[in-house]
């Protein structure tokens, strides 16, 4: 698998060959400076919640490519009415696409959308086939329904957490995520992008590292493989 971090928490997944994009944020984005999102061609875009960084290119995308969004019920409506294609989850539920199973899982956050709109509960993804598994958590904070993933999903390979604290759980935080989700490879991101998120990351390399884990942070635009 390849994962190209777009900043932010927006990340372009080739998985077995499906194109996965997740929570797009590059127009108005001032660390995406370099990314166009026009250069996107993803066979699925999935939305962890309605939050202007997270949404911010998903309607062109969609419209461009014709492609489906998958969401809670509520942000799936909301982008339904301006024509575009979606697939609704609500959480705890999973769902078999042609590239693997998707189960929108819990997230403790809010999800309001940028017209004020009601962006439903906000939550992540689990996606697996037989080969691979990933946690894709969206906003969050810690929670203890993080226990549930590896009781009820396969074997994780890696997560994307969140560690820039503020509006989300910070690496000390995710650590603990980390082990509640028995995980060993967990790429970071959520921080840096603006003030409030701004992190010290050696010390969140260091923190993971202590916990006999591995951190990742890929720069902006650059491909990691999996
Ligand atoms: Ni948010
Ligand atoms: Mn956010």
């Amino acid at each position: 698998m390849k994962l190209t971090y777009l900043s932010h928490m927006g990340f372009l997944l080739d998985f077995h060959g499906t194109q996965l994009l997740f929570d797009p944020f590059i127009t108005g984005n001032p660390k995406a400076t370099t990314l166009n999102p026009d250069d996107l061609n993803p066979d699925y875009i999935l939305v962890s919640h309605g939050h202007g960084d997270h949404v911010a290119d998903v309607e062109s995308i969609a419209k461009r490519t014709g492609k489906t969004i998958i969401s809670n019920y509520e942000i799936v409506q909301w982008y339904g009415a301006k024509d575009l294609k979606g697939h609704p989850m609500n959480h705890g539920g999973k769902w078999q696409f042609d590239f693997g199973y998707v189960k929108y899982v819990n997230a403790i956050h809010t999800s309001g959308l940028p017209d004020g709109s009601y962006g439903g509960n906000p939550g992540g993804f689990v996606v697996w086939n037989e080969d691979s598994c990933f946690y894709f958590a969206g906003d969050t904070a810690l929670t203890k329904d993080m226990e549930l993933i590896p009781m009820t999903c396969p074997k994780l390979d890696f997560a994307v957490l969140p560690i820039g604290d503020n509006f989300t759980m910070g690496y000390e935080d995710a650590v603990i995520a980390a082990k509640m989700i028995e995980c060993d490879t967990i790429i970071g991101c959520h921080y840096d992008t603006f003030p409030y998120i701004e992190i010290d990351t050696s010390k969140a390399i260091q923190a993971f590292k202590n916990a006999g884990k591995k951190l990742l942070l890929p720069k902006i635009g650059e491909t990691i493989t999996l």
